[in-house]
């Protein structure tokens, strides 16, 4: 079979496997909400069940994601990037994508659903502003109103996608409460969403919140995955990416890389970068794999980082998309089972990572995915032994994070 290609029709694989009734992945998942939201969460479950099942829904959204989305997106073999690392890079570049991340594959699912279930209203959250910027450009695409929620520390250092969002006829809502950044974002949008829950969608935009969100978002993105592991196969001769890394805030782009390999390549070692932020001795990271405890927020049990009390505790990354202090239930459940190994880089260790790829391929990665590269270039040759492959999800571009580095890098 030939591996997907930019400029052929995306074919999506078979679904994917679903949480047990509940939404629960082993102990974590499930579905914390008040009483007022169920009705809303089962008619999308119900909605997304079928839909996934059913072939004109599956039509329309591959069509979406090669005509609108330009997917299929490519492995790049990055040849100066291995030398230097000493390790075989491979890059699968979301990047490359229609508003310049994975976001885009979860939101274009998420508006055909949306319609289908006749509302006429998407909300989302945002961080590094590119699953707001997605959902402003599905929703300008479909005629939805929208409205996203955003962190008025994040509304600053990305004004870009603020503006886009604005340009694409959405209403941005700066939230200043807490640490103002994607977990006060998150909760504004859920508390809006309780009185609006008639009219309107919820687009969640990464694989947390309460069921069916998670499992819904996976599939949305299992595409990646997918996508990827026969591409790799066609470069490396039939044989699987040793290592499969991926950059994680609430850990979509990771657990759509991870679905596409988890079971059928069960010598793939699957790695997920946290937010290092200033050093997890510092206690100011978003590390909640490596650092966090079960504990109850935002609908979902998984991990989050807290305080002795209990209280959630806010993270810190320099990456807008990677400063949460939770991650999603199914990684909680991979990390628990050793399915999946989570490690971290530090902001250093992110802008170096950001230089890196730059000087090395020409390719200037969007910060968060910049942790993953930062974290290869501190282990290839340690953990990552001298010439392993390597998959690594290039999960969106750089052009968002442009004025910040300019600011911490100052003149080159
Ligand atoms: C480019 C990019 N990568 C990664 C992330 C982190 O999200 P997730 O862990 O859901 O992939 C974001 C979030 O905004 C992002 O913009």
């Amino acid at each position: 079979m030939n591996a997907p290609s930019r400029g052929t029709a995306v074919e999506l694989d078979p679904p994917g496997p679903e949480p047990t009734t509940d939404g629960r992945f082993g102990d974590f998942g499930g579905r914390y909400v008040p009483e007022s939201i169920i009705p809303a969460l089962e008619e999308l479950e119900s909605a997304f069940r079928t839909s996934w099942h059913d072939d004109e829904f599956r039509l329309q959204y591959a069509t979406l994601l090669s005509e609108y989305a330009g997917r299929p997106t490519p492995v790049t073999e990055c040849h100066r990037l291995s030398d230097r690392l000493g390790v075989r890079v491979l890059l699968k570049r979301e990047d490359l994508t229609h508003t310049g991340s994975h976001k885009i594959n979860n939101v274009l699912g998420q508006a055909l659903l949306t319609r289908r279930m006749g509302k006429q209203r998407v909300i989302a959250e945002t961080g590094a502003g590119q699953h707001g910027v997605a959902t402003a450009t599905a929703a300008a695409l479909f005629g939805l109103d929208c409205t996203v929620y955003m962190g008025a520390v994040d509304v600053e250092r990305q004004a870009l996608n603020v503006w886009r969002m604005k340009l694409l006829g959405a209403e941005v809502v700066p939230v200043t409460s807490g640490s103002a950044t994607l977990k006060d974002a998150v909760n504004d949008a859920m508390r809006e969403w309780v009185a609006s829950v008639e009219t309107t969608h919820y687009c969640l935009g990464s694989v947390m919140g309460p069921h069916p969100f998670p499992w819904l978002v996976r599939e949305f993105q299992r595409v990646v995955g997918d996508e990827a592991r026969k591409q790799c196969r066609a470069i490396l001769n039939g044989k699987d990416p040793q290592y499969v890394v991926a950059c994680i805030g609430g850990g979509s782009n990771a657990m759509g890389t991870f679905a596409g390999f988890v079971t059928q390549c069960p010598d793939s070692v699957l790695i997920g970068v946290e937010a290092g932020g200033l050093g997890l001795e510092s206690g100011h990271h978003g590390a909640a794999v490596n650092r966090g405890v079960p504990g109850i927020v935002h609908g979902m049990r998984s991990l989050f980082l807290q305080d002795e009390h209990g209280q959630v505790v806010e993270a810190t990354s320099i990456s807008a998309g990677l400063d949460y202090p939770g991650i999603g239930p199914e990684h909680a459940h991979l990390a628990e089972l050793g399915m999946a190994r989570y490690e971290y880089a530090t902001d250093d260790e992110a802008v170096a990572g950001f230089q890196l790829l730059a000087e090395t391929e020409g390719i200037v990665p969007a910060l968060e995915p910049a942790h993953a590269i930062g974290w290869l270039a501190r282990e290839a040759g340690r953990s990552i032994p001298s010439g392993s492959t390597v998959l690594l999800t290039l999960s969106g571009r750089g052009d968002k994070d442009a004025a910040q580095l300019m600011d911490r890098l100052g003149e080159l």
